[in-house]
């Protein structure tokens, strides 16, 4: 099956103000790199050669030149804008024409992890529909999208429950088939007005197409100062790449 990859990297990133400022998140720092890079990195070592970048209007023209046309890093880039912030989920609307009918790896801009991600990426193309989370045990499940498993399945998911129900969450690693668009088309904005992935999951959880893995190694996300701080902590404790 072939897979292609999407990079979420929109939103305000409103909880590093004034870093974010007058720059996009994903642009800033993590060990040696703009934090952006890591997500282009485990897609193309992961055998994704085409690759959606989908940011907001006001720092497109800084991601294009930081990031090309991808003949750096081996990959081709296309990229979208998505005019406000409506959620992650809509972000990820915007790559049907790009996906054209293959599945989709998708990665939130700001999701740093340790592990390989080709073996994941292989078992998804493997699984001939549906899609596929992974999960992660964390110490403060309640600033993510929290899983309820039962043996192999997931029963549920809670976006940023105040009682979580397990310590098992969702990163920001996704794959999906081709019809996460038509389930995207008919979400409605959550609470905080936002086009929810958790949703999308929840969907796929009662069409009883949702597989999971624990994701290896470290993961975190690098949203607020303190997950920034632990993000370049863990980054400068790898060998160099
Ligand atoms: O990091 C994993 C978590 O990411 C999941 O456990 C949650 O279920 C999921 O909702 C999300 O939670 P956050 O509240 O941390 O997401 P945040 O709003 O920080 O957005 C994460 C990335 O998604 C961000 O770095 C860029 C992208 N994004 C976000 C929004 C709201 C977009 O591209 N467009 C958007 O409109």
């Amino acid at each position: 099956m072939e897979l292609k990859g999407v990079i979420l990297a929109g939103g305000l990133g409103t909880r590093l103000h004034p870093l974010t400022k007058v720059t996009n998140k994903h642009l800033l720092p993590v060990g040696r790199k703009p934090m952006i890079y890591y997500p282009i990195e485990k897609l193309t070592a992961a055998g994704v050669t085409e690759i959606l970048v989908v940011t907001g209007l006001e720092h497109m023209g800084d991601v294009v030149n930081l990031l090309g046309s991808g003949r750096e890093f081996n990959c081709k880039f296309t990229y979208k804008v998505q005019d406000e912030a409506g959620g992650i989920a809509q972000a990820l609307g915007l790559a049907e024409n790009f996906a054209a009918g293959s599945s989709v790896a998708v990665i939130l801009g700001d999701n740093i992890f340790q592990a390989d991600l080709k073996p994941y990426a292989d078992a998804f193309r493997k699984q001939s529909e549906g899609a596929k989370l992974l999960l992660k045990e964390v110490a403060d499940p309640e600033r993510f999208g929290v899983a309820q498993v039962d043996g192999d399945r997931i029963v549920g998911i809670e976006e940023k429950p105040a009682q979580p129900k397990s310590n098992l969450i969702v990163t920001g690693v996704y794959f999906y088939d081709h019809r996460v668009y038509e389930y995207i088309k008919t979400l409605k904005p959550s609470g905080r007005g936002e086009f929810e992935i958790t949703d999308v999951n929840n969907i796929y959880i009662q069409k009883e197409q949702l597989k999971f893995e624990q994701l290896s190694g470290w993961w975190s996300d690098a949203g607020t100062f303190r997950s920034l701080n632990k993000v370049n902590e863990l980054v400068a404790k790898e060998p160099p790449q």
